[in-house]
């Protein structure tokens, strides 16, 4: 672990080179207003690595600004198996160490690594952009957590929920706990958690953790014309409007009603300067 954080210090993580990203399994697309991150390793069902959280976080830094959209996806049968089973053997994901060499580490340099690892998920919320996940079979841990940072959920009639962690030993920390809570409501959530249950497609909509269910083969077209419906407002607006809907239940009423004034006198500001 002390390893991650020294190679990420040396660089790998100012790197979002095609090669480099492909070397952690990874794949960016930009075109125009829309961004697609692949996770690009199939025959391990795309199981992440703090390279791959690392990677993601400076994708986020680095996403070029006329960007307005952020599709995540998974290669292959699965979304994502979630971290790389490797961390829990001695020997560890080469470079990277393991959680035995992790739980070594001061206190505090335990928490900075976790804190680096969310990084690559926090920036997926930006009310500049929209991330959408598109969702097939498993979805288990980090590719739970994954789909979750993401602010709208596209799922095949295949897909497997799992929040692994606690059966691990461990808890889901890369910023899914609030998100999950927030969709599904604390009883659900501490059911899915705390039995480690699957959740298939048909409770996923139910419960409110999927937009939207569509069979395997129409996957990546729903998730293409929701892309253009989300292209298709105003800009600006969507922005406002986003950073609106995210602090609405922080808020109270009247403040919330303030925050649409706010909001609303620059939108007419601007259309009518
Ligand atoms: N890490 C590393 N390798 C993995 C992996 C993982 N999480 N998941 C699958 N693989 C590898 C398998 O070892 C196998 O490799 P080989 O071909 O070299 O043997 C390959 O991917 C294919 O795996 P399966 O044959 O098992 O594929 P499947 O489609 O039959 O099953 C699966 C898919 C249900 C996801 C199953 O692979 C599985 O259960 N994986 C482990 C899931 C898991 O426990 N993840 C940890 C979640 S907790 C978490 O993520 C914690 C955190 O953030 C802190």
């Amino acid at each position: 672990m002390a390893e991650a954080q020294a190679q990420q210090r040396g660089g790998y993580a100012e790197d979002v080179s095609a090669e480099r990203l492909a070397e952690i399994g990874l794949r960016l697309e930009v075109d125009g207003e829309i961004a697609t991150i692949t996770l690009d390793r199939p025959e391990k069902r795309n199981a992440q690595t703090f390279a791959t959280w690392s990677a993601l976080a400076r994708i986020g830094e680095t996403l070029p600004e006329q960007v307005r959209v952020v599709v995540v996806k998974g290669e292959g049968p699965s979304f994502s198996a979630g971290i790389d089973l490797r961390m829990f053997t001695s020997e560890g994901v080469p470079g990277q160490g393991s959680f035995s060499s992790a739980a070594a580490s001061e206190g505090a340099d335990l928490e900075q690594l976790i804190s680096q690892a969310q990084a690559g998920f926090l920036w997926l919320r930006r009310p500049e952009i929209v991330s959408v996940a598109a969702v097939q079979g498993h979805a288990i841990g980090a590719g739970f957590q994954l789909a979750l940072a993401c602010d709208l959920r596209i799922v095949a009639d295949d897909v497997a929920f799992c929040m692994k962690e606690p059966a691990l030993g461990l808890v889901p920390d890369l910023t899914g706990t609030k998100p999950l809570v927030e969709l599904v409501g604390l009883a659900k959530a501490i059911d899915i958690c705390l039995t480690a249950r699957t959740v298939h497609a048909d409770e996923a909509m139910r419960i409110g953790l999927a937009e939207q269910v569509v069979v395997r083969g129409d996957l990546e077209q729903t998730v293409h014309d929701k892309v253009a419906q989300l292209l298709s407002t105003n800009r600006d607006a969507a922005v406002a409007t986003k950073r609106l809907l995210q602090g609405a239940r922080a808020r109270t009423l009247e403040e919330q009603s303030a925050a649409e004034r706010l909001e609303q006198a620059a939108r007419i500001r601007a259309l009518f300067p």
